[in-house]
C-alpha cells in the first residue's frame, strides 16, 4: 500500500468505498473468502459488454508495440486484467488503484496473477499523486478511469512525470460529451448511479483530453473511436445535432440571444477541438467521408475514445 493517509487521500477513500457500494448494488462482490467469478480470468476476451469493446481497443492500442521487458503501469486497474495482459506479453507489469478490494480492485490481481502464472506489482495509489519515481516507467496504460478524475492535467502530468522520455502513454475507452451537450445532462443520463454513490464522474470534452496530454510534454501519435462505432451507422447514431443560430424569424423570441449566444460558443469550441481531432485522427481505411464522420463524432458525439500519446525529450 503506498499512499500518504493526508486529506487528499480521505477523499480517494471515499472514492473507493462509493465503487465497492456501486458493484454491491450490481450484486457483484461475491466474494466468500476465496470465491470471485472466473470471467475475471478472461476478461477482456470475453463475448460480453463492456470487455468485447475494451478487447478491440487494447488489441489496437497494443499492436507493434514490443513490450519484452518494457515497465508498464496499469492505472486506476480496477481488477488489473490489462496489467496480466502486459505480463502474458513479456512486461514487468504493476497495477494501481484507490481501491484495494479483492475482487472489483486492484487486491483481486494477486488471484489473476497466480492463475496466469505471471508476477505483478500490485499497489494502492491515487492517479493525481502517483507513489513512483520520476521517469521510470515505459508505458502507462488507463482504461475508463481518467473520466474519473476532477484535474485531468494532474493527472497527465503525473503520466509525464513517471514515463521515461520517449516512453507511451496509451489510453482507453474514455467516454466524451459533445460540444452540444450539457455535461450534467450527460452525466444523468449516463452515470447516474456511479453519481448516486458518490463515484467522481466527468464527461470531458475531446479536446479537454488532447489539451491536457499536449500541455503535459505529451504529442498524440494516434487517436481512435470506440470499436463499436466503427461503422458510418453507428457514428451516425452517437452524432447529436450541433447548436444552431436562430432563424430570422426567431429572433422575436426572447430566448433568441441566449441561443445565439450558445451557438457562437459552440462554433468557438468546434473550431479548437475540430482542429486537434483533424491533427490526431489517422486517415482510415474508410477513406474521406469516414475520416469526416469521425472527426464530427468526436466533436458532437459520444463515443469513447482511445488516445496514443508519446512523452517528448531524450
Ligand atoms: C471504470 S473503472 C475502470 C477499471 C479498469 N481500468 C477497467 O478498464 O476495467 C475506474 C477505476 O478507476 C479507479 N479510480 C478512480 N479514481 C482513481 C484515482 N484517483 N486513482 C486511482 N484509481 C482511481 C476506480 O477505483 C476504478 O477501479
Amino acid at each position: 500500500m503506498l499512499f500518504v493517509d493526508d486529506h487528499d487521500w480521505r477523499s480517494k477513500q471515499r472514492e473507493s468505498a462509493g465503487w465497492e457500494a456501486f458493484a454491491a448494488e450490481r450484486g457483484e462482490l461475491h466474494y466468500e473468502g476465496v470465491g470471485a467469478p472466473p470471467v475475471d480470468f478472461v476478461i477482456p476476451h470475453i463475448d460480453a459488454e463492456p470487455w468485447a469493446t475494451y478487447a478491440k481497443s487494447f488489441d489496437q492500442l497494443c499492436a507493434g508495440l514490443d513490450l519484452e521487458g518494457k515497465v508498464v503501469l496499469d492505472i486506476g486497474s480496477g481488477r488489473p486484467w490489462a496489467a496480466k495482459q502486459f505480463a502474458l506479453r513479456g512486461a514487468v507489469a504493476a497495477a494501481m488503484d484507490v481501491n484495494p478490494h479483492p475482487v472489483v480492485g486492484v487486491g483481486r490481481g494477486w488471484e489473476m496473477a497466480r492463475e496466469a502464472g505471471v508476477q505483478l506489482d500490485l499497489f494502492v495509489g491515487d492517479s493525481e499523486k502517483i507513489p513512483i519515481a520520476d521517469a521510470s516507467v515505459d508505458v502507462t496504460f488507463i482504461s475508463a478511469a481518467m473520466h474519473h478524475t476532477n484535474f485531468l492535467r494532474r493527472l497527465a502530468r503525473e503520466m509525464a512525470r513517471v514515463l521515461k522520455p520517449g516512453g507511451v502513454a496509451l489510453i482507453a475507452n474514455e467516454p466524451i460529451r459533445s460540444v452540444t451537450a450539457d455535461e450534467g445532462d450527460v452525466l444523468l443520463t449516463f452515470a447516474e448511479p456511479e453519481l448516486r454513490h458518490g463515484i467522481t464522474e466527468r464527461r470531458p470534452l475531446t479536446s479537454d483530453y488532447l489539451h491536457a496530454m499536449t500541455t503535459s510534454g505529451f504529442v498524440i501519435e494516434n487517436m481512435f473511436l470506440g470499436p463499436d462505432t466503427r461503422t458510418d451507422e453507428e457514428l451516425l447514431a452517437r452524432i447529436s445535432a450541433p447548436v444552431v443560430a436562430p432563424a430570422p424569424r426567431e429572433w422575436l423570441s426572447t430566448k433568441a440571444p441566449r441561443r445565439f449566444a450558445r451557438a457562437a460558443i459552440t462554433r468557438w469550441q468546434h473550431i479548437g477541438v475540430e482542429f486537434d481531432a483533424r491533427r490526431a485522427l489517422p486517415k482510415g481505411k474508410g477513406g474521406v467521408r469516414r475520416t469526416r464522420l469521425q472527426r464530427h463524432a468526436a466533436i458532437y458525439g459520444n463515443p469513447d475514445i482511445n488516445l496514443v500519446a508519446r512523452k517528448t525529450g531524450q
